[in-house]
């Protein structure tokens, strides 16, 4: 097991430090099982090509079958001498079953055989995201149906602009979501494509079945060109791309989660179990989670980076300068499946604090734009309702009172046109109920949009 990979050709032994430092079996033992499977079914092939015999193949899942049984137990030897996982299990496989071990790897490279590693790995990782994506949506969904009807303040610029319901501002959280979901789904079909067959670039003299191996790895098709194949890293960069996005917007949930938990905002109930305290100020329930991962999505932003310049600028076909790619994409899918995880484990016990959503809406001037849309229905110009009511606001402020507690005398000496019917508009109620066309904040035109998001992820 000790001996040099391909160490006919070498006068020198590697130098030790070196050994260590091209290693990549300290952290690319992670696709060990996608390893075997690739292995399992190119000897399949393999056999039915007439390459090897019936009993070399028997051997070699036999062996193969003990490797991973050894893998999973935890007893497995790995050693740098052998560099990488994939040399790491044919040595074994050599050791355990002998000259049937050495044959395996006809008509194959490590450099095909990375590729398809890497794409079997996150084939079955997009899947598990993809999981936990929809349990995190079922629970916005959820929490947005029983809060279809709650008023908070909608901002912009994080001022009180108009109200909204609770339940609204969910789904909205909940489409962003849709996309990132989508975006998995779509680069899943760029990675579910097989390199195998393309050896270490320019294919191979054997006159392998590769539609045969793509059927038994569950690939769509095998790659069209052995150059690309065992170069490009695209697909990883891709779902770091749509991994960075999901992160970017777990982030903005965090942010807003941590907003509203505060003593300031105080509009929402973080379980404690989701919470931690401080060391010091025995008061102190800090938001831990959605500040842990608002923190996280930077580094899977940062992953996304280094996978970017590790592919530029590389000449066709396979450098080494690839076995860089798996370290940001383990974290990135460590980072990701663990904060939707996180996410979608907080997010129903998450209690929303109605009656002060309704009053910080109602301090904020929220039903203003309603006033001037009022103003513009009975016939005014929208300039000049923008202008009264900017008066109106003023009074409501120097005298602390909100629109609705306004008189009609002192609104009607802003414009005469103000009649008694304005209270239907001021009230926060009147003026969600008021929003519903598609896409709009009614309660129940939210309760439609859930209706129908419920539809979408079922399918
Ligand atoms: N450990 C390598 C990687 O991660 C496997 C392929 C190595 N191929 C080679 N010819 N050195 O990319």
């Amino acid at each position: 097991n000790s001996e040099k990979l391909s160490s006919a050709r070498f006068a020198e032994a590697t130098d030790a430090f070196v050994e260590e430092f091209t290693a990549s079996v300290g952290f690319d033992q992670r696709m060990a099982l996608q390893d075997i499977q690739g292995s399992l079914a190119h000897a399949t092939m393999l056999h039915k090509i007439g390459i090897l015999t019936e009993q070399e193949l028997a051997d070699i899942r036999s062996g193969l079958a003990q490797i991973r049984g050894e893998i999973e137990r935890g007893e497995f030897v790995w050693s740098i001498k052998q560099e990488d996982v994939h040399m790491n299990i044919e040595a074994r496989l050599t050791d355990l079953i002998g000259i049937a071990g050495k044959k395996l790897h006809t008509g194959r490279s490590r450099n095909d055989q990375v590729a398809t590693d890497i794409r079997l790995y996150l084939r079955d990782e997009v899947d598990v995201i993809l999981g936990q994506l929809r349990r995190l949506q079922t629970a916005l969904l959820d929490l947005a149906e029983r809060e279809a009807a709650t008023i908070m303040p909608g901002f912009t610029h994080l001022q009180v602009a108009q109200p909204v319901t609770f339940g609204h501002h969910l789904m909205a959280w909940f489409e962003m979501l849709s996309r990132d979901a989508e975006r998995f789904q779509d680069c899943r079909k760029r990675i579910n494509v097989m390199p195998l067959g393309a050896a270490a670039l320019a294919g191979t003299s054997y006159p392998l079945d590769r539609f045969l191996t793509a059927e038994l790895l569950g690939f769509s098709r095998p790659s069209n060109n052995s150059l690309d194949s065992v170069s490009d890293r695209d697909f990883a960069i891709e779902f770091t791309a749509a991994a960075s996005l999901v992160m970017l917007h777990l982030s903005r949930f965090s942010e807003e989660l941590v907003l509203w938990a505060s003593a300031q905002f105080d509009f929402i109930d973080i379980p404690d179990a989701f919470c931690t305290g401080s060391s010091i100020m025995p008061q102190k329930k800090n938001p831990d989670v959605p500040e842990l991962v608002r923190g996280k999505s930077g580094r899977v932003a940062g992953h996304l980076m280094a996978l970017l310049m590790l592919m530029k600028s590389q000449p066709l076909a396979y450098n080494k300068d690839n076995q860089e790619d798996k370290e940001p994409l383990f974290d990135t899918v460590d980072t990701v499946v663990n904060s939707l995880r996180a996410f979608a484990d907080m997010m129903p016990r998450v209690q929303a604090k109605r009656e002060n959503m309704y009053q910080s809406a109602k301090r904020g001037f929220a039903t203003a734009t309603d006033l001037a849309d009022y103003l513009v229905r009975k016939g005014m110009a929208f300039r000049d309702a923008h202008e009264v009511v900017g008066l109106a606001v003023r009074l409501g402020l120097r005298t602390g009172r909100d629109l609705s507690e306004l008189t009609l005398t002192e609104l009607q000496s802003f414009s005469a046109t103000i009649a008694e019917d304005v209270f239907d508009i001021l009230g926060l109620e009147g003026s969600v109920a008021l929003r519903k066309h598609i896409g709009g904040t009614a309660p129940e035109t939210v309760r439609q949009a859930i209706c129908d998001a419920r539809r979408q992820i079922l399918s």
